[in-house]
């Protein structure tokens, strides 16, 4: 087992990753209270959730099993955490731990944020995607109708635990999803762990436990430092959503769940290289090292050929990081070193998105 830290003062905290992790770390001794309430969903409890149980013999331990899937990542659903919470009479000493991926640990967390204004909780992430990245750094949240994570909190947990062999039970497509964050740190922050990426691909894609456990371990240490510097994304934590802009007009266009995040990360990461090469930072070279990572790791390295540049346009200009009318976008001025910018050439964007553009497929 490894383990590192989220340095933000007295809200710092472990992450912890390893095989076996419900037996290595003493699980309760991270429990302050008498009282549990364990958040996970109707696929990932059946396979885990007696496990982790067993591992809290001396508490009240409830659960609450909410259905599968982004569309339930709603206030509604969120409310009947608080009904568990409540029927259970579970007080201000109480722990949530969050057993489940991404939708699960945002739910949770934004549930301890707001249970009695705040309680503890700790993520137990059960994707790749989840163990990466959204289990770590505190954002929290649901979606409303009128937009993604658009209700919610910035809350840290307690602890992270990230365990390889959870990730066993995952269906491919969520592992490549979370192959395209892991590949993210690499391309914004740390060449040397894309050379370390591109040498593992294989041993990745084949759910290797000591590879998993390189990829998951130095991904986190990446997100860690850049929390640790902006917390509440005032600057720097913004170059964490390479490729996200153009990932999300995606994944709204197509509606949720048609694309995973991770499929429409991983196309949006190539828009971004081949934007930041016709801005003439990123070289040929460096731009065909991200097409082909992405497509070693299984992803889509394109956008649906449905989607016109106009459309493009018009969903990139709701993005959270447009800031008086304009574009903001992380772009890369070579691997390792990513720069979030709205002076671009509009019409260098406008290239991207055609040069994305396959009309030809559509009479396919
Ligand atoms: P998810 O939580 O929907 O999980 C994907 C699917 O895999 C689900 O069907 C789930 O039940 C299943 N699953 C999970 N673990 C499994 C396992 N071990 N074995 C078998 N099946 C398993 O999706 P995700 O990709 O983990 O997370 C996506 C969510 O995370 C989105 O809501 C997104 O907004 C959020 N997110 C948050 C942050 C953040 O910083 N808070 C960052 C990125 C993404
Ligand atoms: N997933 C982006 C962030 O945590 O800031």
């Amino acid at each position: 087992m490894r383990q590192l830290t989220v340095e933000l003062g007295e809200r710092s905290y472990p992450i912890y990753v390893g095989e076996n992790l419900f037996k290595t770390v003493d699980l309760q001794g991270l429990i302050k209270g008498k009282q549990v309430m364990i958040v996970s969903n109707e696929t990932i409890a059946p396979l885990y959730l007696d496990q982790l149980k067993q591992q809290l013999p001396d508490l009240q331990v409830d659960e609450v099993i909410l259905p599968d899937g982004e569309s339930f990542k709603t206030l509604e659903h969120l409310n009947s955490i608080f009904d568990a919470l409540l029927r259970m009479k579970h007080n201000r000493t109480t722990t949530l731990i969050a057993l489940g991926g991404g939708v699960v640990g945002d739910m949770t967390g934004f549930a301890a944020a707001s249970y009695q204004r705040g309680v503890d909780f700790i993520q137990i992430p059960t994707t790749l995607l989840s163990q990466v990245d959204s289990s770590v750094g505190g954002k929290t949240g649901v979606n409303h109708p009128l937009g993604k994570n658009m209700i919610g909190a910035f809350y840290q947990p307690k602890a992270v635990l990230a365990d390889t062999k959870i990730l066993r039970s995952l269906p491919p497509r969520e592992l490549a999803a979370g192959l395209a964050e892991v590949i993210k740190y690499g391309l914004i922050y740390d060449e040397t762990f894309l050379n370390w990426i591109e040498a593992n691909i294989e041993q990745l894609n084949n759910l290797e436990p000591k590879a998993l456990a390189e990829a998951i371990y130095r991904s986190c240490k990446i997100k860690a430092e850049v929390v640790a510097q902006d917390e509440r994304e005032g600057g720097i934590r913004a170059i964490l959503n390479l490729g996200h802009t153009f990932g999300h007009a995606i994944e709204t266009d197509q509606g949720y769940g048609t694309w995973l995040h991770g499929e429409a990360v991983g196309a949006g990461m190539q828009m971004a290289a081949d934007l930041s090469n016709r801005l003439g930072w990123m070289s040929d070279s460096d731009l065909a090292r991200t097409q082909a990572i992405l497509k070693a790791a299984h992803l889509p390295t394109e956008p649906p050929p449905s989607m016109e540049p106009q459309r493009f346009i018009e969903l990139m200009s709701v993005d959270k990081k447009v800031l008086d009318g304009r574009i903001r976008l992380v772009l890369l001025k070579r691997i390792g070193e990513a720069v979030i910018t709205d002076s671009f050439d509009p019409a260098l964007l406008q290239q991207t998105l055609e040069q994305h553009y396959a009309p030809e497929t559509l009479t396919e």
